[in-house]
């Protein structure tokens, strides 16, 4: 390339910034307003438009060249993002409190892209929690050793025994999720983000599960923060799709990396994802409140070995989640997510598909963060990479079920799960 591709200030960064109109707002207000109606053309969209154009043209090829060597702001070519795309990702840096967002075609290219920002790659080496999502742990376990790269997977929640690693190791990058999957094991994140930094790693959140309805990585000092928008974001079941947050110094080379991989968030999806982002902060309420009374009633119920919630007193990790997820004010519910883990008693394979298929209204789907109530039973599903050893190392038994709780009715998920409990014994 003889012309140097961008100025010092890349348009392409500014365009995805946090939206000054709303970073001093609510959450509530955020999800609403926060990069939509940017700019006026001849009238205002309540909503921003979906581009499906592939290319754009401008007055003059001088005009073109402006956006092409990013010195204006604009579109030349789909692939690296559309008006649509930049709403959503104005949004969500506001959302996050970051300073700029990509988004991207899935949560498991969001996480890949941001491993490879982060420097993973040849003799480097990733420090990996153990629990996250199992097709992260394989990418991590697999893909970046074959290409010349190392990884060490580990229990996080030993915090002694983490820093011995990070110590003598010195890895390139960490990676964790911060309330784990499925275990729902608290990860002390401003200590391991504190500690990571000390020896020089660049640190990787994963808050697909906690989201920024609980907790926003970047202002605890994580590096980057990747997301399953797929999941609680657009938060209904209909739309694939991933994001990578992190200060405008790490955003260059992220911008380039997805570009030249190509896996770019189409309008269509971002539109879905944005308009399911207007009601996040709404629909979390919801889910908060029937996840807590989903764990209440199944912690007593005859037929459950155990519940792992966040939010119960039980939760081995609990006062770790309250001093992370932050007191509320007076009268404010507490915010412990939608995600809980639980136990049937004396259970194998056979009875806990009679189980999964027992169910009227809970869908036995593999995803989360839906507005409706899924259980999947991760040996045989998010987790079916894993031999049984290692499924026993990160606590995955034959009656191990995760739930997402939904936004149903409380009754009507108390009544499905007791039917259910009974019918499979
Ligand atoms: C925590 C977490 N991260 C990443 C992913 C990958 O997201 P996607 O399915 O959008 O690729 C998932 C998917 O379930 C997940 O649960």
């Amino acid at each position: 390339m003889s012309e140097k591709a961008y100025t010092d200030q890349p348009m392409h960064s500014e365009n995805r910034r946090a939206d000054t109109r709303y970073i001093e707002k609510d959450l509530a207000t955020q999800c609403l307003h926060a990069g939509e109606r940017w700019e006026k053309g001849e009238f205002w969209t309540s909503s921003t438009p979906i581009h499906n154009s592939t290319t754009y043209f401008y007055d003059s090829a001088q005009e073109l060249d402006d956006r092409v060597y990013d010195r204006k702001a604009g579109y030349v070519y789909s692939r690296a993002g559309s008006p649509t795309s930049t709403a959503l990702e104005r949004a969500l840096s506001t959302l996050e409190g970051a300073e700029v967002t990509h988004v991207c075609s899935s949560g498991m290219a969001a996480s890949h892209l941001a491993l490879l920002t982060a420097g993973a790659g040849r003799d480097e080496l990733i420090l990996c929690s153990s629990d996250v999502y199992g097709s992260v742990y394989t990418m991590v376990e697999s893909i970046f050793p074959h290409l010349g790269g190392r990884s060490i997977l580990m229990d996080f929640t030993d915090l002694d025994k983490l820093e011995h690693v990070i110590k003598r190791e010195r890895p390139k990058v960490v990676y964790f999720e911060v309330v784990t999957n499925p275990m729902t094991k608290v990860i002390d994140a401003p200590a391991v983000i504190d500690m990571a930094h000390r020896y020089g790693a660049t640190v990787i959140v994963d808050n697909t599960f906690t989201t920024p309805y609980l907790l926003k990585p970047i202002q605890i000092g994580a590096d980057f923060v990747s997301h399953s928008v797929s999941k609680f974001l657009a938060g209904h079941g209909d739309v694939l799709a991933g994001s990578v947050s992190c200060y405008r110094e790490g955003f260059d080379r992220l911008h380039d990396i997805l570009i030249q991989v190509g896996c770019t968030l189409g309008p269509n999806q971002a539109w879905l994802a944005l308009r399911g982002l207007k009601t996040f902060s709404l629909r979390m309420e919801r889910h908060c409140a029937n996840a807590l009374a989903v764990a209440k009633f199944l912690e007593s119920h005859p037929l459950i070995h155990e519940v792992r919630y966040i939010g119960l007193p039980s939760h081995p990790q609990h006062e770790t989640a309250r001093r992370i997820f932050g007191a509320r004010p007076e009268g404010e519910p507490a915010r412990y997510g939608a995600m809980l883990n639980f136990e049937i008693a004396d259970c194998d394979k056979d009875k806990a598909f009679r189980f999964l298929d027992s169910l009227n209204l809970i869908l036995p789907a593999t995803t989360l963060g839906d507005i409706y109530s899924l259980i999947v039973y991760p040996a045989r599903t998010t987790h079916h990479q894993l031999g049984q050893e290692e499924l026993a190392s990160i606590g995955i038994s034959p009656g191990t079920f995760r739930m997402s709780v939904g936004i149903e009715h409380i009754e009507d998920l108390k009544e499905d799960l007791d039917q259910a409990l009974k019918a499979c014994q």
